[in-house]
């Protein structure tokens, strides 16, 4: 009862601040321009040809593909390179995103590929170890819930035999110049095919899913992808971990360090390095900085491991950490989806779980539509696709600004609470633990919930820092935790929507129609 209680005033307060903080300050919301619906009757020019072209055959493109031609399309991929990706992201799956993988019909992709269940995050800071469950008992969550690692690639492999395994899906090798538009609607694509050609491909409907370092997306919308920081991993080969089904996550300086099990045989290991601090690979700098400064920092547990990868020289790789927020296009006949259309830290993990709901959305939302050429028709199902998708994207996106933020080492008072807090949070187990892994898995998809448990670990980083007695420079410093908190809080709420993140409607309609075990 007192637990109870203790929520119900934690929910008012917490209501109350962020209900005052909004309409004060989000008065000025820039208004949307984009001009979204169009008197004039949808064309109604059909062509011979696909229903849908969609550029590029990554995660997304491949899913997509695959659900489309399910609901009886005719779709036309082109894909850059058709051969396995070896690459350095999307290797985890969250258990949400299994849950979408599942609904959409696609999830023995995960199977022959050697993946890896993941039960746990195990975190570690200052010498102490906490390891946090993904909730077992959630009755909210339909599905197993437990992750899975594996070789990007090979999922990407599988996820393309698949959507070619249907007679509707033709899957082209060809580079994507440009998108064909006539008087601001997009009529298809220049191409060079295997023959390197350039050719074109026409359809009603075109779809731009080709990835993080997409330019076709500058033509448009004219969001800017924002470099955060970089992601610098490599693999030891041989070997397995004490615990292959715990992420290990290592609260170290300047940021975070990870382990999983990739494959049966293999274990990343990746750490998180700023810009201007990236030593250089080329000269053996890189090596020095793993062995002398990240390596002593890795439990002893788990060290072994890390510096294995590193003495038999494996091949270690950097790539950017990017943020973008979504923004819809005012050109018709086109959507973006993916990496090239909304990014996070991947911190969280969820780039990949966020995409395949958003397929799952957009699936169910074309799929009364006819004839996908009618313009004013897919406009109205891209504008309501950008608010049922907000339950996952705003609460994964603020998530993974809020986690990534966190996980950075400071020497100012302030973070470095805020820091322990999360910690702590996680490390005490019960209620609050299981709500924040339930959050990170994608299992409960409710921005509320998020700002709930921001809003915990923020009182309790202040109680710390204003115990035992409160001093003048512990109030000053829990004020300014109170300010960087909001800091996380704020851009989202801009950015996402104030009604969106706040009203619980939205998520509820999104777990109703998404999140049931019924379709699966
Ligand atoms: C370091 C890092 C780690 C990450 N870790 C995770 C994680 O653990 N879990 C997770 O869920 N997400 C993670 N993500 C995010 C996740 O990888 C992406 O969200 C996901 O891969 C996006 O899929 P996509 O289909 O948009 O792009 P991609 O999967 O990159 O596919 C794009 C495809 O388009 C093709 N292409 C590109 N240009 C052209 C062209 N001109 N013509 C034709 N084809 C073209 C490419 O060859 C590629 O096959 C991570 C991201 C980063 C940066
Ligand atoms: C490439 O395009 C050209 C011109 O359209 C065409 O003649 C050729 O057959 C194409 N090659 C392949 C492999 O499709």
């Amino acid at each position: 009862m007192d637990m109870y209680l203790t929520h119900v005033c934690l929910w008012t307060t917490l209501l109350s601040v962020v209900v005052t903080w909004a309409i004060s300050h989000v008065s000025n919301r820039r208004k949307k321009t984009t001009k979204l619906t169009d008197t004039t009757a949808g064309q109604e020019i059909r062509y011979g040809g696909p229903d849908v072209i969609i550029v590029g055959a990554g995660v997304g493109g491949s899913a997509l593909a695959y659900a489309l031609a399910k609901d009886g399309r005719r779709v036309h991929v082109i894909e850059r390179d058709m051969s396995e990706p070896v690459r350095m992201m999307g290797e985890f799956m969250q258990p949400g995103g299994r849950l979408m993988l599942a609904k959409l019909g696609l999830q023995d992709c995960l199977e022959e590929i050697d993946a890896q269940k993941s039960t746990c995050l195990s975190l570690y800071k200052d010498g102490e170890k906490a390891v946090v469950p993904f909730p077992v008992e959630d009755n909210n969550f339909p599905y197993e819930p437990t992750g899975r690692t594996f070789h990007n690639g090979r999922f990407v492999q599988r996820l393309r035999q698949k959507a070619s395994s249907l007679p509707n899906v033709r899957l082209e090798e060809g580079t994507v110049k440009s998108l064909i538009e006539e008087k601001g609607v997009i009529k298809g694509v220049t191409y060079k095919n295997s023959s390197g050609e350039e050719t074109t491909a026409f359809a009603p409907l075109t779809v731009v899913c080709k990835g993080c370092f997409s330019n076709l997306r500058r033509s448009l919308n004219n969001n800017d992808a924002e470099v955060m920081s970089y992601q610098v991993g490599y693999i030891s080969k041989n070997c397995q971990l004490e615990e292959p089904e715990y992420l290990h996550l290592v609260m170290a300086k300047p940021s975070f360090t990870m382990m999983y099990q990739l494959s049966s045989t293999e274990v990343r290991c990746g750490l998180e390095l700023f810009p201007g601090q990236i030593p250089s690979i080329a000269n053996g700098d890189m090596t020095n900085f793993l062995r002398n400064t990240m390596a002593p920092q890795v439990p002893p547990k788990l060290r072994k491991i890390f510096l294995q990868g590193i003495d038999e020289g494996a091949q270690i790789k950097v790539m950017p950490t990017k943020r973008m927020a979504a923004t819809l296009s005012d050109k018709k006949g086109a959507i973006v989806l993916g990496d090239a259309f909304n990014m996070r830290h991947p911190s969280i993990a969820s780039g990949m779980m966020v995409l395949l709901s958003d397929i799952l959305i957009l699936r169910r939302l074309l799929q009364p539509l006819e004839y996908l050429g009618d313009t004013n028709k897919v406009s109205e199902v891209i504008k309501s696709f950008y608010v049922i998708r907000k339950p996952m994207s705003a609460t994964v996106n603020t998530l993974g600004t809020a986690f990534s933020q966190v996980l950075i080492a400071s020497t100012d008072k302030a973070k470095e609470a805020m820091r322990q807090g999360c910690y702590d949070y996680l490390s005490s187990g019960g209620f609050g633990a299981s709500g924040l892994m339930a959050l990170l898995g994608g299992m409960n998809p409710r921005p509320l919930s998020l700002i709930y448990h921001l809003f915990v670990v923020t009182l309790s980083a202040t109680v710390q820092l204003l115990s035992p007695f409160p001093s003048p420079l512990g109030i000053w410093h829990s004020l300014r935790l109170f300010g960087l908190s909001m800091k996380l809080l704020v851009p989202h709420l801009k950015a996402e929507g104030i009604s969106q993140m706040l009203f619980p409607a939205y998520a509820a309609v999104y777990r109703k129609t998404y999140m049931t075990a019924t379709t699966i």
